[in-house]
């Protein structure tokens, strides 16, 4: 890949949730062009401390700790992002989280208010905030990572495909809301990615085999197809395009 990047060069990227997994390979690859600019965030210090010194950008990066459903770290987050860069270019809403819920039915209230509120409310949070900071520049991107689970129900990621669902809704109506201010807003929706998250299904061979199974392309998705249609999204080629949600999932809901 070139450090050319889609012509994203000397942008300014908010990523939630860039501590590892696809979110820490979306922020490799943009921090191998040496004028873009990474804001990355995540709960743990431990981690974000590791990413630091894995990507080891310098300037270029500011790793912070916040936790994406709380108002007052998600003002905090954007605010730095704005001092120390003067602007955010594109919001990539990357942070999920799921609590297996053999039985969605019977998860309880508490179960599904820390699903929703990691996955869902912290999406509408970063957007909102993200949004205001574009709307004063009069540009602006916002890619959501969502899932298939949004329209496939699966054991154990009920509640998660709720929320997904969710944002997936959330995407098209702030796409529609904000294209008078030339703010575009998309999202993807990945099958399984091999990354920890999802390492309790993959690294089971059987588990593994099933799921492969049932993609056409027959392999799980790595970080990086994930990665490319991402920046994608935030380059000027995608600018005619607003409110869509991409499969990422080797054609595994078409089957
Ligand atoms: N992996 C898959 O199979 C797969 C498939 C489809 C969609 N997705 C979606 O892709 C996205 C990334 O997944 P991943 O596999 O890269 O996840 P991951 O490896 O578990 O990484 C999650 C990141 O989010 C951070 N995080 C979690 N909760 C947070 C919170 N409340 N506030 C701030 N940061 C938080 C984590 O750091 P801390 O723990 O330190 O907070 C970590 O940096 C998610 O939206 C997920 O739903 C994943």
């Amino acid at each position: 890949m070139d450090n050319i990047c889609y012509g994203l060069s000397g942008r300014v990227f908010v990523i939630t949730g860039g501590s590892r997994g696809i979110g820490l390979e979306i922020a490799r690859r943009l921090l191998k062009n040496e004028k873009t600019k990474v804001v990355l965030c995540a709960r743990k210090q431990e981690g974000l401390e590791q990413a630091a010194a894995d990507l080891d950008a310098g300037d270029n990066l500011l790793a912070l700790p916040a936790h994406i459903a709380r108002e007052e770290d998600v003002a905090a987050l954007f605010q730095r992002a704005k001092d120390t860069f003067g602007r955010v270019d594109a919001l990539i809403n990357n942070v999920g989280m799921n609590l297996l819920t053999p039985s969605t039915a019977s998860a309880g209230m508490d179960t599904w208010k820390k699903i929703i509120d990691t996955n869902l409310n912290g999406t509408f949070l970063c957007s909102c905030a993200a949004a205001q900071i574009m709307r004063e520049q009069g540009r602006g991107k916002i890619v959501n990572i969502s899932s298939i689970a949004s329209r496939r129900s699966a054991p154990g990621m009920g509640i998660y495909g709720v929320a997904k669902a969710g944002i997936e809704s959330l995407t098209r109506v702030l796409a529609l809301e904000l294209a008078p201010d030339n703010i575009q807003v998309n999202a993807v929706a990945p099958s399984m990615v091999k990354t920890g998250f999802s390492a309790p299904f993959w690294s089971n061979r059987e588990m593994h085999d099933q799921i492969v199974g049932g993609i056409p392309l027959g392999r799980l998705a790595e970080p990086a197809d994930v990665v490319e249609p991402v920046l994608f999204l935030c380059s000027e080629g995608a600018s005619f395009i607003t409110g869509q949600v991409i499969n990422i999932d080797g054609g595994a809901t078409i089957v």
